[in-house]
């Protein structure tokens, strides 16, 4: 092995593949887009991606990264020749997307965190006042609740921890990290539902959340539901073929991509255990319905008024450990995205891992600049005219989750067209004796063949047009 790096093992790769899955998509778009779109309906509808999309993905995806042993485009490239190793760079140039407004987000996650840990936000008495204030006035140096309010310089931070942990290598800096954040994440989740589940009325919101009603199934739950589930995941733009480069021949791949599904999938599970308690104890508070319908603002304006409703040292200690999980998660998943460009420049341009790493975070940041400035600042990123009034957070959040399905989509073509099934499944039954004779590999070849880029191709086309048109235009 050249000096490219690697993971220790099974655990290592593991524990920094389910970190990357395990973000703010789970802990801040789950809970919300399930309040959004009928609860329990959308659970299962996002377990029954995963299974029968997301899952196969995964394993192509790590498969041709440990078969190539290098980055994105260099797989690509490597297995499918140079015209394939643009839909690598498609995927770089999405993780970077990508990487620019979630370090935004997580930087106002870790705002909250300091916020509510060491300043008074939460006497605030107008909660939603204060995040829109907070989001719009990125430069704020000013100590609004005793802490210096700027957002600018949280997301700032949160780029340099990322950078700082990268820069250290696959072991020593992604592996150390995960080994690390991952456990405390889980102690702090399950702590937190013992906790809310004995809030009252807190059941209520058990059961908005797992008894389903099938009147709310819409067209509209499909695509938020494999939307999310590729997001959640990571998939479709190198990230896990990316640390699968760095993964033992040794290593069974079928059977570590379940344990990261599942990882991945209980965590997004329990934050909705977590929210929809809290905000139905908030409802039996305040004597309203519904205010889990409350979209993207559901943790920063919701959560912080339960934890003002818990008292002033519950609160502090609950809502401080919340927005300090959140934090977690987000960190393990920057460092993965930006790990995607790190080892495209360290690879195949041969540069220094430590140099690149301060660059891209550099570039990086200042690409996340717009979607800083298009919550209040700036009215033209506010309200775009050409995405139907949305801000540009939404819109480029919205931008790569498609290039997620579509790269998805070209990912199942490249293996069953370019690469070869039979090449792939070579490189499956190496850490895995039974794999070849096994009933999961006649699942997975009719999945990639067919039922991934069909599904997935017609799912992506229907987003699209759903996005810039309006689907009731055209059916
Ligand atoms: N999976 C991460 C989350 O749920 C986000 C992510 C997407 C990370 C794509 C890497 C690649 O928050």
């Amino acid at each position: 092995m050249s000096n490219r790096g690697s993971f220790s093992g099974r655990i290592g790769f593991i524990l920094a593949a389910a970190g990357s899955a395990v973000g703010l998509g789970n802990i801040w778009k789950f809970p919300y887009l399930a309040g959004q779109n009928g609860g329990a309906i959308f659970l299962i509808v996002y377990l029954l991606c995963i299974v029968f999309l997301c899952y196969p993905v995964m394993v192509g995806e790590i498969s041709i990264g440990r078969s190539a042993g290098t980055d994105a485009y260099g797989s690509y490239s490597k297995l499918g020749g140079k015209r394939w190793g643009y839909l690598g760079m498609f995927g770089i140039i999405v993780g970077v997307m990508i990487l620019s407004f979630y370090n935004v987000v997580a930087g106002w996650a870790f705002g909250y965190f300091l916020h509510i840990s060491f300043g008074d936000l939460l006497n605030e008495p107008d909660m939603g006042g204060f995040f829109g204030s907070f989001v719009n006035d990125i430069l704020d140096l000013s100590s609004a609740k005793g802490v210096a309010n700027s957002n600018f310089l949280f997301s700032l931070i949160f780029m340099i921890m990322t950078a700082f942990i990268v820069a250290r290598g696959v072991q020593k800096g992604i592996e150390g990290a995960n080994k690390v954040m991952m456990p405390s994440l889980y102690i702090i989740l399950i702590g937190i539902i013992v906790y809310a589940l004995t809030l009252p009325n807190a059941m209520s919101g058990v059961k908005f959340y797992l008894i389903p009603d099938f009147s709310e199934l819409k067209v509209q739950t499909f695509f938020e539901g494999l939307k999310q589930a590729f997001f959640s995941l990571s998939l479709g733009m190198g990230t896990l073929m990316t640390y699968g480069s760095y993964l033992s021949k040794k290593e069974n791949i079928p059977g570590s991509a379940a344990v990261i599904a599942t990882a991945d999938t209980s965590v997004a599970f329990f934050a909705g255990l977590m929210v929809f308690p809290l905000v139905h104890f908030l409802q039996y508070k305040l004597q309203v319905d519904n205010i889990a319908t409350a979209g993207p603002p559901l943790i920063f304006i919701v959560l912080p008024q339960v934890f003002h409703e818990m008292g002033a040292i519950v609160g502090r200690i609950i809502g401080g450990s919340f927005f300090l999980l959140v934090c977690f998660a987000a960190l393990t998943s920057t460092i993965s995205l930006i790990e995607v460009p790190v080892a495209y420049l360290v690879d195949t341009k041969k540069m220094q891992r430590k140099n690149v790493v301060w660059i891209m975070a550099l570039i990086i940041f200042i690409v996340g600049m717009p979607t800083m400035m298009s919550q209040g600042m700036v009215p033209s990123l506010n309200k775009l005219f050409f995405y139907r009034g949305q801000d540009f957070l939404g819109f480029i959040s919205d931008m790569c989750d498609i290039s997620l399905t579509v790269g998805g989509c070209l990912m199942c073509i490249f293996i069953s067209r370019r690469w070869g099934i039979q090449n792939m499944d070579a490189e499956l039954a190496q850490g895995n004796e039974t794999y070849m004779k096994s009933a999961l590999r006649k699942y997975l070849h009719v999945c990639i063949r067919w039922v991934c880029p069909i599904l997935l191709g017609i799912m992506s086309i229907l987003v699209i047009i759903e996005k810039f048109i309006g689907l009731e235009n055209i059916f």
